[in-house]
């Protein structure tokens, strides 16, 4: 099977190119055996005898995957000769010696060893995906290419045609084109767009279903939800269908939060006694191969996260594609035999409506982690604001991110990073996060910070259409921490957390109270790891015990972890007024668990908050209640920043520096000390 694939057929060319040459480009379609083959390639050709070769995946579930699949292929076990490494999982060993690993977990590497001595090769992978840490690694790869690390190779491979971008970033490296066996695709519009293309993209898999031959369906939509929704409409349609009209079907689910065991069922062999129907989001676009499709839904619309540096709002909204994810998705049609393309839109829609191109994720999202990154690798001759990125984000957004680090203490006025910033970034959290934990640590509390931090870290914690976990996460009773009630979402998730600890840790006591055991353990192991990293005894556990955590320790700490998320309330209603360089009106989310009010039914007046976003509407998700007077640092700081100066301007900014040293960012002083003047 992999004999065939377009990338093996070009093994001696490739192993030519890289020996020859620091970086190479190697461009192929999706499905050409890119990802799985080119490190076993490299590894016959012996690079492996002078350090691992690294794979990088934007996504964790794409690394552990292809991990998997390569093992098999190797007929090695995983973990030893072929590995992975994401946040908080890492599969590999001495023996180790190909790596697949996430884009984040390659730029944590790079804070211990600088020069990624532990390789000979670096594959940056799936880089058309634009991922903003793909991107901050091209940037610095780029600087360690050619001189400074001689030995190192890399490789950067992409589906789409950009190719010639990426080679005149690394000053015009040989870009090879892997030549794709693509069987044509027929593309099909809709006549008019539809009202309802969940609906719209369930009836053309029917008509699919019931009128063509043999060949399993993809399916794109845009989040579990969605794809929930389409699976249920599906199952109870098919369900009518006439006995024997047609071949049987199997409905499968994809995207990144499923189950590790039914993320398998898709990779298996497609049965040839009826069709599979795969309702997938835009993961299957370009990063898993699902093998057998011959006919693609596009309903033309993908999820994405969109970051607001003038707000510090993100929203997860629903946009258009690009012209290219669109190819990209026709594409999966054609990849074994001649395919259809059912777009659920109109011609004139693709051709003048629809980006040329995705707007990558570095000029979408928040730099903090990134900025903060850069920080701590200390690029002595580098100021942060002319890093060379690929496509460079926006200086609002840069200079928000900086902002950022300055309140929460990474970074002083002068722009260099503080040995706390140094230590936020070894955290593999967000800097807030971190930040927090480090004052936890300060305060005696860590214990109970940890177990924050972690069960933060976990994506979906209560079971979905529960009963029990809607009523249960506001009313959660709080037996062991009486004190706690009330005082926002934070404490309740260490309270549950406490309460499972209590109780043995049993899968019973997740079941009973609609949280999900999966999350739970996810949550005890990434606690265990955090503690190792920050290497903390845990002195503080009896005493935990005995007396109850410090609650006031530890919304303290939250509080000046979080402190570049303040929000305070509106005098006479429970709308809250965030704090920062441009403040928002905003509610708490309704998901929030119930917090305690006064007698006039107000919420606590201040709150530190993890997230902004905007779903319809702002809310504040995750929200602690804290004291006025512990707002206090941030808030004076908040009023004098000289943005100019953070970047880190330690030599030869030039014209452009001292230009720009006038232009000090103000920040919005109004309200900050009178809250009650601003409210309308
Ligand atoms: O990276 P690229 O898209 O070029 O291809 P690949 O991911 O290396 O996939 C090559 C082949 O391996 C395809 O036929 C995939 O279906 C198959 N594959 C698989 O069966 N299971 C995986 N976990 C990954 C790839
Ligand atoms: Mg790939």
């Amino acid at each position: 099977m992999a004999d065939e694939l377009p990338v093996t057929r070009f093994e001696s060319e490739i192993v030519d190119l890289v020996k020859k040459h620091d970086v190479v480009v190697i461009i192929g379609e999706t499905g050409s055996g890119k990802t799985t083959q080119i490190s076993q390639i490299l590894h016959r050709a012996h690079f492996t005898a002078s350090g691992m070769i690294a794979i990088t995946q934007p996504r964790r579930v794409a690394a552990v995957s292809v991990a998997r699949r390569v093992a098999s292929e190797m007929n090695v076990r995983l973990g030893e000769e072929v590995g992975y490494s994401i946040r908080f999982e890492d599969r590999t060993s001495d023996k180790t010696q190909i790596k697949y690993l996430t884009d984040g977990c390659l730029l944590r590497e790079l804070l211990s060893d600088s020069e990624l001595k532990q390789y000979s090769v670096i594959i940056l992978d799936e880089a058309h995906e634009r991922s903003l840490n793909t991107d901050v690694l091209l940037g610095l790869l780029k600087r360690l290419a050619g001189r400074k690390c001689p030995d190192l190779k890399i490789v950067i491979t992409s589906a789409t045609l950009d190719g010639e971008k990426f080679s005149s970033f690394f000053s015009g490296c040989p870009v090879m084109k892997i030549p794709g066996k693509l069987f044509p695709v027929e593309v099909l519009y809709s006549t008019e767009q539809p009202i309802n293309y969940i609906e719209s993209a369930v009836q053309t898999a029917l008509e699919i279903h019931t009128q063509e031959g043999p060949g399993d369906i993809l399916l794109f939509l845009t989040g579990k939800d969605e794809i929930d929704k389409a699976i249920k409409k599906l199952e109870d349609r098919i369900r009518l269908l006439e006995e024997g009209s047609c071949m049987d079907a199997v409905i499968l689910p994809l995207h990144a939060s499923l189950e590790p065991e039914l993320q398998v069922r898709v990779f298996a062999p497609s049965p040839t006694t009826c069709r599979r129907i795969i309702v997938a989001t835009n993961i299957a676009e370009t990063s898993l191969t699902v093998d057998g499709v011959v006919f693609v839904i596009d309903p033309g619309v993908v999820k994405q996260h969109q970051y607001s540096p003038a707000t510090g709002m993100y929203s997860l909204v629903v946009v258009q594609i690009s012209r290219v994810q669109a190819t990209q998705r026709a594409g999966r049609a054609g990849r074994t035999r001649p395919g259809k393309c059912y777009r659920l839109y109109t011609e004139t829609m693709f051709e003048n409506e629809l980006a040329a191109v995705t707007v990558p994720e570095i000029q979408r999202s928040s730099l903090t982690s990134a900025v903060l990154h850069l920080k701590s690798l200390d690029l002595k001759e580098v100021n942060v604001l002319e890093f060379e990125f690929l496509d460079p984000p926006s200086r609002a957004s840069l200079e928000d991110a900086l902002q950022q680090l300055f309140i929460i203490d990474a970074i002083r006025e002068d722009g260099s990073i503080t040995s706390l910033g140094k230590r936020m970034a070894v955290l593999p959290l967000e800097p807030s996060l971190s930040r927090a934990l480090l004052a936890a640590e300060e305060a005696s509390c860590l214990n109970e910070a940890l177990t924050i931090a972690a069960m933060l870290s976990c994506e979906s914690l209560f079971v979905a259409n529960s009963k029990k976990s809607s009523s249960n996460k506001r009313d959660l009773e709080f037996k062991n921490l009486p004190d706690g009630k009330g005082l926002g979402d934070h404490i309740q998730l260490l309270q549950i957390y406490e309460e499972w600890r209590e109780d043995g840790f049993r899968a019973e006591w997740c079941e009973q109270h609609g949280v999900k055991t999966r999350s739970m353990m996810f949550a005890r192991d990434i606690r265990k790891q955090l503690s190792q990293i920050i290497q903390w005894e845990s002195k503080g556990s009896s005493r935990y015990k005995q007396k109850g955590p410090d609650l006031v320790a530890l919304r303290k700490s939250l509080c000046i972890g979080f402190s570049n998320r303040l929000a305070h309330r509106m005098q006479r209603h429970n709308g809250y007024r965030t704090l920062g360089t441009k403040s928002q009106l905003v509610q708490v989310h309704p998901s929030a668990c119930s917090m305690e009010v006064d007698d006039d039914g107000l919420l606590p007046e201040w709150v530190v908050y993890n997230e902004l976003v905007n779903t319809g509407r702002p809310y504040i998700r995750n929200v602690c209640a804290v004291e006025g007077s512990w707002c206090q640092p941030a808030l004076k700081k908040l009023s004098s920043l000289s943005v100019n100066k953070l970047g880190g301007t330690q030599s030869n900014s030039g014209q452009r520096a001292k230009q720009e040293e006038k232009e000090t960012v103000q920040t919005e002083k109004a309200g900050l000390e009178k809250p009650s003047a601003v409210q309308k």
